[in-house]
């Protein structure tokens, strides 16, 4: 017996997505609520969008942005707020006229209207709409939503400058495996109720009875907590009518379709494709080095098994990421790494060891990344300020602790890798001022 639902044309299925967002905007959000917490979206640091996608050397100065299926505005929100004292502009657009209602009263809430366009329409009409090309495109948690996934992503790729970038997040398969066994259960129990209400309670009430060898119940760490889920959640995880999943091959082929590539992954989840943290025992990690870079990921994926989202960079140029070996480089504390002090907290230890925890999901798996809290890594956090080069750094640290300057590169190299895997810390090129996010 199949439980797939019955062909349906593309209009139909986009018209029940329609649907599904006019009742239900997502992510809950209430606007009267917008000044007392700002939502960040790991995508949208600009810090890091930078060093990931512009070598480290854009200057978001005159720059567009495009937020594709922007639903309640998290991404909108996040971005206008960085550029604030920036001159660019942000354009939005979604098919429900409830949520673009939602996302426009936030950005209003902080006196951020005039960075901000709204288009209320679908992204498969974008490159008909004679707008200017965008520098960075965010599209979270739509494309995988779309009857066509492919035209999705060639009708953004239309309206992206060729050296732009897109933040993508698309589900992950393997990671999803009980949230589909259970859209499998409600659609055998949901057949004959059209009422979504009734839809809603049905799904409540049988994820409060599952039993312990349920998937869903078994990997429920990878999730938040069923009891803490607003509807608009709970609809979006078990009841979507049109939801598909990828594996990192597949997303590889899907982005080529588009002749884009992962440029990076984003710092929720960017550990977890790392096939160094993964396999650190001989002879797994000397053989899966060997491979090319998707299989390694592909390798990582299905050893972990968790992943459930895929959050990344997809550009169309392989080399646009700033990295460490170049001195010309400056590290700087990102968006992120300032909100949550991480300088202050490392300076105040007095620990052996500063333990940086990655954590995936929610309540999510672990790992937990030591380095050592020595006098050279504390003069290292400490010189940090946005304005010295990595070259400034060594051999200025060097110099004062009488080592050689390339013993020094190398463990500063280390710990600001460490600092890198969740972008507290990134980089820019010296030739690009600092700015404020
Ligand atoms: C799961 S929500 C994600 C919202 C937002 N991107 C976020 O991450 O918070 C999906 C959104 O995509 C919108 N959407 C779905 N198909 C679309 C299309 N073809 N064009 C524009 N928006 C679309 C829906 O209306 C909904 O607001």
């Amino acid at each position: 017996m199949s439980t797939a639902m019955p062909p349906r044309t593309s209009q139909q299925i986009t018209q029940t997505v329609r649907q599904q967002y006019e009742h239900l905007p997502y992510p809950h959000r209430d606007p009267s609520l917008e000044t007392t917490r700002l939502h960040l979206t790991s995508l949208d640091d600009l810090g890091a969008l930078n060093q990931y996608c512009f070598k480290g050397q854009k200057n978001f100065s005159g720059a567009r942005f495009l937020v594709a299926g922007c639903g309640t505005g998290d991404s909108a929100v996040y971005l206008a707020h960085q550029l604030r004292n920036i001159p660019a502009r942000i354009v939005c657009i979604d098919l429900s006229a409830a949520s673009l209602k939602i996302a426009k009263e936030r950005v209003a809430a902080r006196k951020l209207s005039h960075k901000v366009d709204w288009i209320h329409g679908s992204l498969l009409d974008l490159p008909s709409m004679q707008l200017e090309p965008f520098d960075y495109i965010n599209c979270s948690g739509v494309l995988h939503h779309l009857p066509d996934p492919v035209q999705g992503l060639a009708s953004l790729k239309q309206v992206l400058k060729p050296d732009g970038a897109l933040g993508i997040m698309v589900y992950g398969q393997y990671g999803r495996t009980g949230v589909y066994q259970l859209q499998d259960l409600m659609r055998i129990i949901t057949v004959h109720e059209a009422d979504e209400n009734n839809r809603l309670d049905l799904t409540k009430t049988m994820l409060r009875s599952l039993p312990d060898t349920n998937w869903y119940h078994r990997a429920q760490e990878i999730f938040e907590p069923i009891l803490e889920m607003s509807d608009a959640e709970t609809y979006d995880l078990f009841l979507h009518s049109q939801d598909r999943a990828y594996t990192v091959p597949q997303l590889y082929e899907w982005l080529a379709t588009a002749q884009l590539t992962i440029a990076e992954y984003a710092m929720d989840s960017r550990a977890w494709y790392r096939p160094d943290i993964a396999f650190m025992q001989e002879p797994m990690a000397s053989t899966v080095a060997q491979l090319p870079v998707p299989l390694q990921q592909a390798a990582c994926e299905l050893f972990w098994g968790s992943i459930s989202k895929h959050s990344f960079w997809a550009t169309a140029h392989s080399d646009t990421v700033a990295r460490w070996d170049n001195e010309d480089y400056i590290p700087s504390w990102s968006h992120f790494g300032q909100l949550t002090d991480i300088r202050g907290n490392v300076l105040k230890s007095t620990d052996e060891n500063w333990t940086l925890d990655v954590q995936k999901g929610d309540k999510g798996s672990r790992l937990e990344l030591k380095i050592k809290n020595t006098p050279l890594h504390r003069a290292f956090i400490e010189q940090i300020n946005g304005q010295r080069t990595i070259g400034d750094l060594c051999f200025g640290l060097a110099s004062q602790f009488q080592l050689p300057p390339n013993e020094v590169a190398a463990q500063l190299g280390y710990v600001f890798n460490l600092f890198n895997l969740t972008d507290m810390l990134v980089l820019r090129h010296k030739s690009v001022p600092a700015a404020e996010y």
